[in-house]
Formats: structure tokens, sequence, C-alpha cells
């Protein structure tokens, strides 16, 4: 057969993470601390919603735009908790996970030729879903700024093309996150030359020294947001691939639009399931952060015993550690340590390739699995270094 790909796709890079967990699958006694998802199953009383909703037989399609009953949660949850205020008919669209939310963003709004903008180090999905969509993309190297995107950074890119940044905080891969001032500087750059913010805050929820800001609750950031959030990380409901976007009228009615003809509606099940984890899912939250707290400082206070730099993430559920001291390369360590140590974790390279000093460790695994892996990496890293 001749050559039916699209040139697009095929010169698409395949994810940094899922190539290095191809080598992981299949090997026994590996402690994993890559993945990024919760190691919790989901609260039980979230399942129960799910199980019962079929038991009653709600099997049906929903409305493109997703369940009237979650779109009005929601939007009564932004209102109270954040005084947020979507309207559930035009301004919410339920969506199969953030990485739904994020695509049909990007294609409701990219001109061929259109840039956005990603700092990095990011989530892996990010510049590529952007090309597809059409788009170029412009990296901000946040290394020499402690991993954080700045005004004056964010001025130097911007240009006549820029159409959008995506934001992402709290962190993947970095775990840092944003202050008040911080954020309402980089809002003002944004305003000021009209670049739509597409805030990825997945893992809002999950912040651990100071309260998380949501990108729209800034005067006027509103209406030049698209605020992208989801169940998945929160509520340790990754599977049930349920997330929802909010933002203005006329582009949720283009991301509909895209999301009638290409998924319908997310499943009916998982849309009552994450009706429940709004209206009880608060306590198994507050555990699990709680949780996800305790293994942060064990992991920050261990990669200081053993000699790499690791910076106290803010949020999310990852460290990125430094490995310099190592003599290793991101690639390398990663690989040796897995042929080794038995210990996954994920190189640096694919949050950016310029992140070869890094790695990102995931502390959604138990306690007991952080305790063999660290000790684990602490022989490794002793034994490299004689
Ligand atoms: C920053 C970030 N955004 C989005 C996603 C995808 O989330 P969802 O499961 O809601 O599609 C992830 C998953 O790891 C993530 O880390």
């Amino acid at each position: 057969m001749k050559n039916i790909i699209s040139k697009k796709v095929q010169e698409m890079q395949p994810s940094g993470i899922r190539a290095f967990f191809d080598l992981v699958l299949g090997m026994k006694e590996v402690i994993s601390l890559g993945v990024g998802e919760p190691d919790f199953v989901t609260p039980w009383q979230i399942r129960e919603a799910g199980i019962s909703s079929l038991e009653e037989g709600f099997t049906s399609y929903t409305s493109n735009k997703g369940l009237y009953k979650l779109r009005l949660t929601i939007s009564n949850y932004l209102k109270n908790r954040y005084g947020l205020e979507y309207c559930p008919d035009e301004e919410i669209l339920i969506t199969v996970g953030v990485s739904e939310g994020l695509d049909l963003t990007l294609r409701a709004i990219v001109e061929p030729g259109d840039k956005i903008i990603v700092p990095q180090p990011s989530y892996v999905s990010y510049g590529p879903v952007a090309e597809l969509a059409g788009a170029e993309v412009t990296y901000i190297d946040t290394q020499k700024t402690n991993f954080k995107l700045t005004p004056g950074l964010l001025e130097k890119h911007i240009d006549k093309k820029t159409k959008a940044i995506i934001l992402n905080y709290p962190n993947n891969p970095t775990g840092v996150s944003y202050n008040k001032k911080e954020l309402s500087q980089i809002h003002k750059v944004l305003l000021k030359h009209n670049v739509l913010c597409i805030s990825d805050e997945v893992y809002g929820d999950l912040t651990y020294d100071f309260s998380h800001i949501p990108f729209p609750t800034f005067p006027k950031a509103k209406e030049n947001t698209m605020y992208l959030n989801g169940f998945s990380k929160a509520y340790a409901m990754t599977g049930w691939r349920v997330g929802y976007a909010c933002g203005p009228k006329e582009i949720i009615a283009a991301m509909t639009k895209i999301h009638q003809y290409t998924i319908m509606c997310v499943s009916i099940t998982s849309q009552m399931a994450a009706c429940e984890a709004l209206h009880s899912g608060k306590r198994s939250l507050e555990e699990m952060k709680r949780e996800y707290r305790r293994r942060r400082e064990f992991v920050v206070d261990r990669f200081g015993e053993i000699g790499l730099e690791c910076r106290k993430p803010q949020g999310a559920f990852y460290a990125f550690v430094c490995i310099k001291n190592s003599g290793l390369k991101a690639l390398e360590f990663a690989r040796k340590l897995l042929k080794e140590e038995n210990v996954a974790v994920v190189p640096g390279t694919a949050f950016g390739s310029q992140f070869d000093d890094y790695i990102r460790v995931s502390y959604a695994s138990s306690y007991d699995n952080l305790k063999e892996a660290l000790a684990r990496i602490e022989k490794f890293v002793k034994k490299i270094k004689r």
C-alpha cells in the first residue's frame, strides 16, 4: 500500500512517556514512579453513583453539551468556590477529559500559521495537539526563571500571530504553581496583546501550600480565558474520561460543533458519577490530598539526602528532580535505573528536549513503594558516582 499517513502525523513524535514505558511493560518487580495518575481508586460513593445510574437504566446519549444536571452542578460549584459565573447553557461544555477540551479549543480557534505559546517544561500533549490543529508552536523555556513563566519572558515571545497560550498550573511535570500577583501580571500581558489564555487547571485541587486561584477570576479574564478542568486527578477518575471547558460562549459554541460530530457526548455513566464527585467527593479529595502531601515531604527530603536537587512542588503529584550531580543525562539515567534497580521514572526530555538534566518522579504511588524506590535510587546514585 502506498504511504497514506498524513505528513503531519508522520512528523509527530511519539510521546516520550509512552516510548519509555513500552520498555517497562512486561518487566516484573518494577516500581513505577512514571505514571501520571492517582494510585487510589475512585472513591466509593462516586463509583456507586455510576453503578446506580446503570441499574436505573441510564444508558442513552446525553445532550451534546453534556447532562444539564452536570453543567449546572459545575456552574454552582465554581460560583460557590471561586465566585466564577458560567452559564450552564452557553458557557460550559462537558468533554472527554481535559484532553478533549484542549483539542477542541485549539481546533476551534486556530487558523493555519497562528502561533500558540507553550511554556516548557510542559505536559506532553500540548505541542503535538496544537500542531495538529494547524498552529505553529512557540516554546518558552522557563528553566532560568525557576520553571515559572514571567511577564518579561511572555512579552518577549508574543508577536502579531500569537493567538493563545497554554498555561498549566500546578504544572506537570514541575509541580510549580503561581500566586495572585504572578498570575495577575501574566494576565495583564495577555490582555494587552489580545492573546487567549487556555488554562489547564486539572491539578487545581491538588495545591499544598496556598489556595489555588483560577485564571478567569481576574478582572476581564473570564472573556479572555478557556478554563479547562476535569475529574481525572482530584477524584482519581482517570478512566471515566470526563472533564469540562468553561469559556466565552462563541468559543464554547464552536467547540460544541466539533464535539457533536466527533464525540457526540461523554458517557452518561461518567457524567452521573462526575455529578456525585462534586456533590460528595470533597472529603475523599481532602484525604487523598493529605496523603500526597505526606509523600511529597518524604520524596523531597529523600532526594535531598541522596544529593539530587529537588525543589518542593507546590501542587500536582510530581517532583522534577535535577540529576546533574549524577553525571548522567536523563535518558541514560532513566534507562540504567530501570535496568539495574527496577525503578521507572520519566526522563525530563519527555517535557522538552532541553531538560536532559532532569527526571520526573510521580508520587502518586504508595508510601511503601516510594520508600523502596528511593532506597533503590540512592543505591544507584552511589554506585554511579563511585
Ligand atoms: C497537565 C495535564 N493536563 C491534562 C491531562 C489529561 O487529563 P484528562 O485525563 O482530564 O484528559 C493530564 C494528564 O496527565 C495532565 O497532566
